[in-house]
C-alpha cells in the first residue's frame, strides 16, 4: 500500500517530491498495485499542452466496472455497496450488496444492449438520486456507451441543447422525481424536450413517483419489466485507456455548455487514489457525498472513486431541510457516516437555522468533513468545525473542476494542518502555478495570481465534444504550456492556496457553475427585453446571487415591473432551471460599454457590490453617462 495515507506532513512532502521528480514512475506504480487491467499498458503518458493531447496508460486494455464491482466479489460481495436513503425517511433505507449492485448492472447492461446501444453510443441519463441512475451510469461503462448524466433539475430546453450536442441516442429517466415535499414531473420535461431531439429513439422509464406520464408508442418503454426479463451475468467490454467514459456538461461563459470528456484509465486511477487519502478511506467507513450526480462532484466521489475502492457509498434522495432542517445528521446518525462530504451553500443554509437541529443527534461516528464547490467563507467553516466536527474532525476543503476530474488542492486530514478558507496544498502529482496579467509564472510565497495546471494528471478531461478548438481556447491559450483553471488563488507564507473565485464570466450560485451568457440569452428572449447583463453580489446562503441589469425596449413606462420580474425568471426556469434566476432585476437605460461594445461588467458588479469608491476609469466608455445613472437607480442588495 505504497503512496496511500502519509502519516505525517514530512511524508507527505516526501511523496509530492517523488510524484514530482518521475510522474510516470509514481503513477505507474499505482496502477500497478491497485487496479485489475486485461492488458497492461505500453507508455504510462505521452501529452502535447500545444495541440492539446494527453493520453495516460496508452495501450492498456480495461474495463471500470469490474474495477468498480466484480474485483470486490469475492472478498466483499457481502458488503453494502450503494446505501440508499429516500426522500421520505418513512421509507425504508435499501442496503445494495457489491453482489446485488453486480446483479442490476448487468441486467441493465443487457437491457441497453437489447435496446440497441453499442460501444461508443451516448446515453443520456436524466434521472433523480436513485440507485437506477449509478446503476445506469455503471451499465454504460460496462458496454462502452458514453454517458452524459444531465441533472434532473435542468429544464426541458436546457436538456435538448445538451441532448443535441453529443447525438445521444436513448435517455433514460423516470416518472417523476420527489424532492423533499414536492413531486417534479420528470417525464413531461423529457417528452418536451424530446420535441427537438432527432437523435434520440428509446426512452426507457423507471417507476419512482407513480406520476402519470404519457408513454409514446415505439420511443418509450416502462424498464422495470424489460429488467426483470434481462440475463443477470454481462461481460465486460474491453476498453482501451482512452476510450470515452463520459460527457458531462459545464457552463461556459459564452455559448452552448461545454461537453466536457473524460477518458477511462486515468480517470480510474485519479479518482480512486484521490478518494482514498482525501477521505482517509478504511475498509469499515460509511461514506456519504452529499452532492447530486448530475455533477462531477458525485461521478467521481458517490460512483466511481469510492466503488474503485470498495467502499459502502451513500446516496441520499431528498433535500437538507426536509421534513426538516435535521435530516443530514439524522442520516449521520442513522447510517453511522465517517466521511461529510458536502458544500458551503449548505452548510450556510443549515447554519441559519436552531442549533438544536445538530445537537439533537449523535455524530459522533464523524472523522472527516469535507467541502467543495466554491470558497468557503471564515463563519461556515468554524460552525462546521465547531457543530457538526465537534472540533475533533478535520475539514477537508477540496478545490478541483468538472474538467480536472478529480480532486487537486486539499488537506490530507490528520496530515496537513487546516487553515480556513484555504485548500491548502496540491496533492501529489499535482503541479500548479500562479501566472501574472503578462503570462509570468510568480514564484515565492505571499503572492497571488492566475491558478493554473503546469503538468498533466491522469483524470484531466480530453476534450470538449465535438469542439476541440473550444477546449484548446478556452484552457491552454491564455498561458502558453499550461492548463489555465480560471480561477484566482493566493499563496500564503507555507505555500498554502486559496482560491478565490473565478477571474472570467461564470458566478457560482449555490456551488452551480453558472455562465451569465447563457442566462442572458434567456432574459432576451422576452418581448419587452431589449438587452440585458448579469453581475453575481454576494449573498449569504448561496454564496453569490445574480443581480440582473435588463433594457427594455421601450422605455418601460406604464409597464409593471413586478410582474416584468417575475416573466423574466419565468424565462430563465424554462430555459436553464430555477437555480438560475435572478434575485434583483434592475431596468435601466443603458449598460456601460467599452468602444469595441462589449459590456464593462467590472462596473456592473461594483455597482450592485454597493462599492462606488472605485469604479475606475470610465473616460474610456462609449457612453459613460449611463453609469451615474445606474448607480442613481441602483437596487440595494442586503450585504453580510
Ligand atoms: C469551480 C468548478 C469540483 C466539483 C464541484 C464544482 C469552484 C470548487 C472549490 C473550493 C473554492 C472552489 C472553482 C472552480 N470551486 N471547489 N474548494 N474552493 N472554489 O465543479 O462546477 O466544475 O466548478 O468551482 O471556482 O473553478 P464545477
Amino acid at each position: 500500500m505504497s503512496n496511500y495515507h502519509v502519516k505525517n506532513l514530512e511524508e507527505y512532502y516526501q511523496v509530492y517530491r517523488k510524484s514530482i521528480r518521475n510522474p510516470e514512475l509514481f503513477w505507474e506504480e499505482i496502477a500497478e498495485e491497485h487496479f485489475v487491467w486485461k492488458k497492461r499498458w505500453d507508455t504510462v503518458l505521452s501529452y502535447d499542452f500545444s495541440k492539446p493531447e494527453v493520453k495516460w496508460f496508452e495501450g492498456a486494455k480495461l474495463n471500470i466496472t469490474e474495477n468498480c464491482i466484480d474485483r470486490h466479489l469475492r472478498v466483499r460481495g457481502d458488503k453494502t455497496a450503494i446505501l440508499f436513503e429516500p426522500n421520505d425517511k418513512i421509507e425504508e433505507a435499501q442496503h445494495i450488496t457489491y453482489t446485488e449492485l453486480h446483479r442490476k448492472v448487468c441486467k441493465m447492461a443487457n437491457v441497453l444492449k437489447e435496446q440497441g446501444v453499442k460501444k461508443g453510443d451516448r446515453v443520456c441519463i436524466y434521472l433523480p438520486m436513485i440507485p437506477e441512475l449509478a446503476i445506469s451510469v455503471l451499465a454504460c461503462a460496462r458496454i462502452g456507451a458514453v454517458h452524459s448524466v444531465v441533472f434532473a433539475g435542468f429544464s426541458s430546453s436546457a436538456l435538448a441543447t445538451r441532448i443535441n450536442d453529443c447525438e445521444a441516442k436513448m435517455v433514460l429517466t423516470s416518472d417523476g422525481s420527489f424532492r423533499g415535499a414536492k413531486t417534479i414531473d420528470l417525464k413531461g420535461i423529457v417528452d418536451e424536450a424530446l420535441e427537438s431531439c432527432a437523435s434520440v429513439n428509446t426512452v426507457l422509464v423507471v417507476k419512482r413517483t407513480n406520476t402519470d406520464v404519457t408513454m409514446k408508442e415505439g420511443r418509450d418503454a416502462w424498464l422495470a419489466p424489460l429488467l426483470e426479463n434481462a440475463f443477470d451475468n454481462c461481460a465486460a467490454e474491453v476498453m482501451d485507456a482512452e476510450d470515452p467514459l463520459f460527457i458531462l456538461y459545464t457552463s461556459g461563459s459564452t455559448g452552448n455548455p461545454k461537453g466536457m470528456l473524460h477518458t477511462t484509465a486515468g480517470y480510474m486511477v485519479y479518482t480512486a487514489h484521490t478518494f482514498k487519502n482525501v477521505f482517509n478511506y478504511k475498509e469499515q467507513d460509511v461514506y456519504w457525498c452529499t452532492a447530486d450526480i448530475g455533477w462531477i462532484t458525485g461521478h467521481s466521489y458517490i460512483v466511481y472513486g469510492p466503488l474503485a475502492n470498495g467502499a459502502t457509498t451513500v446516496m441520499f434522495e431528498g433535500v437538507p431541510s426536509y421534513p426538516d432542517f435535521g435530516r443530514f445528521w439524522e442520516i449521520v446518525e442513522k447510517h453511522k457516516v465517517s466521511q461529510f462530504y458536502t458544500a458551503p451553500t449548505a452548510i450556510r443554509a443549515l447554519a441559519k437555522e436552531n442549533l438544536e437541529f445538530v445537537d439533537r443527534y449523535d455524530l459522533s461516528s464523524i472523522k472527516v468533513l469535507g467541502t467543495v464547490g466554491e470558497p468557503i467563507n471564515e463563519e461556515a467553516w468554524h460552525w462546521y468545525n465547531d457543530n457538526v466536527g465537534k472540533k475533533k474532525s478535520p475539514i477537508v476543503d477540496t478545490w478541483w473542476q468538472t474538467e480536472t476530474g478529480g480532486i487537486m488542492i486539499s488537506p490530507i486530514p490528520y496530515v496537513t494542518p487546516t487553515k480556513p478558507t484555504y485548500a491548502t496544498l496540491p496533492l501529489p502529482g499535482i503541479q500548479l502555478a500562479l501566472m501574472d496579467e503578462q503570462g509570468e509564472e510568480i514564484k515565492g510565497n505571499q503572492v497571488d495570481g492566475r491558478l493554473c495546471v503546469k503538468f498533466p494528471w491522469p483524470s484531466m478531461a480530453r476534450t470538449i465534444w465535438g469542439n476541440h478548438q473550444r477546449y484548446k481556447e478556452t484552457y491552454f491559450s491564455a498561458f502558453e504550456g499550461k492548463y489555465f483553471t480560471g480561477d484566482g488563488a493566493l499563496r500564503d507564507e507555507v505555500g498554502y492556496y486559496r482560491i478565490t473565485g473565478r477571474v472570467d464570466d461564470v458566478i457560482i450560485v449555490s456551488g452551480h457553475n453558472l455562465g451569465t451568457a447563457p442566462i442572458e440569452d434567456a432574459i432576451n428572449e422576452h418581448p419587452a427585453v431589449a438587452e440585458s447583463a448579469i453581475v453575481g453580489f454576494p449573498h449569504d446562503i448561496k454564496g453569490s446571487a445574480l443581480y440582473g441589469y435588463v433594457i427594455l425596449k421601450e422605455t418601460g413606462e406604464g409597464r409593471n415591473h413586478e410582474n416584468l420580474r417575475k416573466e423574466i425568471n419565468q424565462i430563465i426556469t424554462e430555459h436553464i432551471g430555477p437555480i438560475a434566476k435572478l434575485d434583483k432585476i434592475q431596468f435601466t437605460i443603458g449598460l456601460p460599454k467599452t468602444r469595441s461594445g462589449k459590456i464593462m461588467r467590472r462596473i456592473l458588479r461594483k455597482i450592485a457590490h454597493n462599492d462606488l469608491n472605485n469604479l475606475g476609469d470610465v473616460s474610456t466608455l462609449l457612453n459613460p453617462e449611463v453609469v451615474q445613472n445606474i448607480i442613481d437607480n441602483r437596487l440595494v442588495v442586503a450585504m453580510k
